[in-house]
């Protein structure tokens, strides 16, 4: 074929061959003409049924679903990110078969300097057509079968084979060079990843050269040979092959079935031969050999260039569709192949070639449009803006293809607003681009793992924190110095359902205050009202807060009509308090960003006892203060008796359980148990979890107001996970792994990162769609690596406060088990907080570290549904029938 092709054509040694019978008449002519050319005209329902086809074979393909077998490949290219225009070096890029029998050799030296582009320097050197036709699945970035040649190469002992070990073998043949293979890439990869990072990243590859086809990002999860579910992977959808011939069939004309039929490769890449530059040409002249031959076109007469396949190039389709060429330069091209065309022949055959052209472009649009719709399916978003990279001699240089081609996606998709971006130098650059970003991402991967690894504890490392808990919880009982305080509560029984009554709450400490009416009778009802608490009272006077809380209350009371009731009241106050009695609690020091004055080493009732005296006219009877730990155990202890412990992940963290009296020192008695406050926020304020401190975690506690104190809580508890991470973000940005490198002023922010951001980012489905709103709310650029990695730094901080959390609680169902004296203990944990209740893996992560550490202990988590001010007041209801049984 090339032979004639390229060798070109002489003019006038060729001889004409003319229709013997009469010519057609006018009218008849134009028929022909019209019949002709109406066969390359697609309507807007064959192209939207074209588009579906596509869609449909793609998703199938994508799900791996083997028969009936997927008219397209969808091939992974192990391409996960798209250039970050920080990607630097230099790299050796070889280009086969882009431009048919060729091979460029090309030097490309990335800056990874914004705007500054240093000029690839390229050889060319042509394939000779005995070594195309001579004696070579991707399934990595450097391992790819060839499944089988297209566009004239025919080499044996290639397909089915690792082509890039064929060319490593090659090169350790010449053994004159050392070469390391990094990357083998399809020209659409090439192509996307060579456009110019504008406004967005280009995020589809599209390619209409010797051949055609399209690559685009999709969600690695989409794809099912891949068993990775997170990030995006580039596919290569190889619509080339693309043939339903309920789609297609109609759109086929006879020239396509000629064209074919006579090709190397008859059947296949039938989408391919109606769009392809290798193809356009010869549509183009078999349509002028029909019409010659019907007498419509040069008089009747063909002429063997005419009538050779592959004579007409694209660059003579290109030429003779440009309206800027001009008449000459398609006469002279029609002369070149020993015709003598007539100025209406020059038309037709314009018109000839516009047909062809228009039909490819529009063709290649509804595979286009395919892929957009794939790509907003994959990302679940009901627009899509996209830059689309295009590349290749048909989309370079022929006058309106890619108008056509934009114009067409348009009406194809209309949701989705596409720019097309010429690719500069698609290959070379591009090729050079994925072995950048290969090695850019597999850099920032180990920055990254570097970062988190102290995040990831190990089994050893959580037994250490166990045993180092036991060992504070033995000396914090025995009235030791310790981390652990392990204060007694003076609550000594879980409620037994006699209860009865109507009891005024206070919850404060958590992230609501909240004053509640709790009706025991056979069940509890409860009705409540949140307050606010300012940060200003909560840093202010002692008196001005607890003036607030009176105030709150006197207005719940007012609305619940019950001004004037003195009813018994029970206070959750959840902060660390030496209790002398029920009523009686010693403030030892704020935490959770309380810091109100002159109350610490005070009795917190006697500060709430004044304030309801200065505020005259209010009668209340505090019958007890308990921790919010105690008041979710006991609200839990109502509805199941084994509920023992009492665990808050909120705010802050705690946790409490019932003790044997004989092991509490200070509190007489030594049958029974009470009910033990760990305080166990400030575990490793002794220093002993040093170890496990991260430099993140250090800046986190000297930024907070309590420098050195509760350590253990602000690895854990909802306070301070947000801040952590923010922490992290900001070193990863300094890296240059994250946001490009680029410091925002937002995230330099304190407390701008908030921690529920990491429950909705964890909770969020793999589309990573809540990290991207939530970092663009924050004003962060991100690309979908950056939301990967933000995932992952959000998922190893909630995981080591999780399993710290676990770790805690396998240290006291333990204790308890070995008190008891138990092979086995049953126990339940009431649970509440907000960290715990939202965040879609912590609990499941604590009850797996618990099964870990204490596989003799059944525990079960009952998560506390009305707070613990139920249980403050079922603790007061306690405390009123125990003094009402004393008074009998
Ligand atoms: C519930 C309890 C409070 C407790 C809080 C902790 O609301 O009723 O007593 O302090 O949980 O969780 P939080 O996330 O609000 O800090
Ligand atoms: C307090 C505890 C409280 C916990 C949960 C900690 O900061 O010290 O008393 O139980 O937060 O709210």
């Amino acid at each position: 074929m090339d032979s004639i092709g390229s060798s070109g054509l002489r003019q006038g040694e060729e001889t004409l061959s003319c229709s013997e019978e009469g010519l057609p008449g006018p009218s008849d002519s134009s028929e022909l003409v019209q019949e002709c050319l109406q066969q390359f005209k697609v309507t807007r329902a064959q192209l939207q049924q074209i588009q579906a086809s596509l869609l449909g074979s793609m998703e199938q393909a994508l799900r791996g679903q083997a028969s009936p077998a997927p008219a397209v490949r969808m091939l992974p290219t192990y391409v996960g990110s798209t250039p970050h225009g920080t990607e630097q070096g230099d790299f050796v890029v070889l280009e086969l078969g882009a431009t048919g029998a060729s091979l460029r050799v090309l030097w490309v030296t990335l800056t990874g300097i914004e705007g500054h582009r240093v000029e690839p320097r390229s050889q060319e050197f042509v394939i000779p057509q005995e070594v195309m036709l001579g004696a070579g699945q991707q399934t990595g970035l450097d391992r790819s079968t060839l499944i089988s040649w297209t566009k004239g190469f025919r080499c044996s002992g290639v397909e089915g084979q690792d082509v890039v070990q064929l060319l490593r073998d090659a090169i350790r043949r010449q053994g004159a060079y050392n070469i390391d293979v990094v990357a083998v890439v399809n020209d659409t990869v090439g192509t996307m990843m060579g456009c110019e990072p504008g406004v967005r990243p280009c995020e589809v590859g599209l390619v209409v050269d010797t051949g055609t086809n399209a690559c685009y990002m999709e969600e690695a999860r989409h794809v099912a040979v891949l068993d990775e579910d997170r990030g995006r992977v580039c596919v290569s959808v190889e619509w080339g092959s693309f043939s339903d011939d309920g789609a297609l069939g109609p759109v086929l004309t006879t020239f396509d079935h000629t064209l074919d039929h006579e090709s190397l490769n008859p059947g296949a890449q039938r989408f391919e031969k109606m769009i392809g530059g290798l193809y356009l040409g010869e549509l183009v002249r078999l349509v002028l050999a029909h019409l010659a031959r019907c007498g419509v076109l040069f008089g009747g007469c063909t002429s063997p260039a005419l009538l050779s396949q592959g004579s007409i190039l694209l660059e003579h389709v290109a030429e003779m569709e440009d309206p800027s060429t001009g008449a000459a330069r398609v006469h002279a091209i029609l002369q070149d192949l020993g015709l003598s065309p007539g100025a209406s022949d020059v038309e037709l055959v314009q018109h000839v070639c516009a047909a062809v052209c228009t039909r490819a472009a529009q063709l290649c649009a509804a595979a286009l449009a395919a892929v957009l719709s794939c790509l907003q399916h994959s990302r679940e978003q009901q627009t899509l803006q996209v830059a689309v990279a295009t590349g290749g001699r048909v989309c370079e240089r022929h006058p309106r293809f890619c108008s056509v081609l934009q114009g067409t996606v348009m009406l194809l998709a209309p949701e989705c607003d596409v720019s097309l971006i010429p690719s500069v130098d698609g290959g070379g650059r591009g090729v050079a681009m994925v072995t950048a970003v290969a090695a850019r991402l597999a850099a920032h991967r180990r920055l990254l793992e570097e970062t988190l690894a102290p995040f990831r504890l190990n089994h050893d490392q959580l037994a250490a924190v166990q045993a180092q808990m036991r060992k504070a919880m033995a000396k914090g009982l025995r009235g030791e110095a310790s981390s652990l305080r392990m204060l007694p509560t003076f609550v000594r029984a879980t409620p037994d359902g006699s209860e009865r009554g109507d009891f005024l709450a206070l919850d404060l400490g958590g992230t609501n205050f909240r004053v509640l009416l709790v009706r025991v009778t056979t069940g509890v009802q409860i009705t409540s009202e949140i307050y606010s608490i300012p940060e200003t009272v909560a840093q202010g006077s002692g008196q001005q807060l607890f003036d607030h809380i009176v105030d709150c209350i006197v207005d719940f009371q007012q609305k619940q009509g019950l001004s004037g009731q003195s009813l018994p009241l029970g206070f959750t106050f959840s902060f660390p308090c030496r209790q002398l009695g029920l009523d009686q609690g010693i403030l030892l020091n704020w935490t959770k960003g309380f810091k109100a004055s002159d109350c610490e080493g005070q009795d917190v009732v006697s500060l709430l006892r004044e304030a309801i005296t200065r505020r005259q006219a209010v009668e209340l009877n505090v019958v007890a203060i308990v921790n919010d730990t105690v008041g979710t155990m006991m609200s839990c202890g109502y509805e199941d008796p084994r509920c023992e412990i009492g665990l808050i992940v909120g705010t802050g963290t705690n946790a409490c359980y019932m003790e044997e009296l004989r092991n509490v020192a200070g509190v007489p008695g030594d049958s029974g148990r009470m009910c033990i406050n760990m305080e166990w926020g400030a575990f490793g304020d002794d220093g002993s979890l040093a170890m496990l401190s991260t430099r993140f975690d250090a800046s986190v506690d000297q930024a907070s107001i309590n420098p050195g104190k509760q350590r253990f809580e602000k690895m854990i508890s909802g306070m301070y996970l947000g801040e952590i991470v923010r922490h992290i973000l900001l070193h990863l940005t300094s890296l240059g792994v994250l946001f490009r490198g680029q410091q925002i002023q937002r995230l330099q922010t304190r407390d701008i990162f908030k921690t529920k951001f990491l429950s909705e980012i964890e909770s969020d489905s793999l589309a990573l769609r809540q990290v991207r709103a939530i970092l663009e709310d924050l004003g962060l650029p991100l690309t979908s690596d950056d939301a990967l990695m933000v995932l992952e730094v959000c998922q190893a901080v909630s995981q080591r406060a999780a399993q710290l959390c676990g770790a805690g609680v396998a240290a006291v169902v333990e204790k308890i088990r070995e008190n008891r004296g138990l092979e086995e203990l049953a126990v339940s944990v009431g649970v509440d907080g907000t960290l715990y209740k939202l965040h879609p893996r912590f609990s499941s992560l604590v009850a797996a570290t618990v099964r870990e550490l204490a596989p003799r202990c059944v525990v079960t988590f009952l998560q506390s549904e009305d707070g613990s001010g139920k249980g403050a007041a079922l603790v007061t209801a306690v405390a009123c029938r125990l003094a009402q049984l004393t008074r009998v």
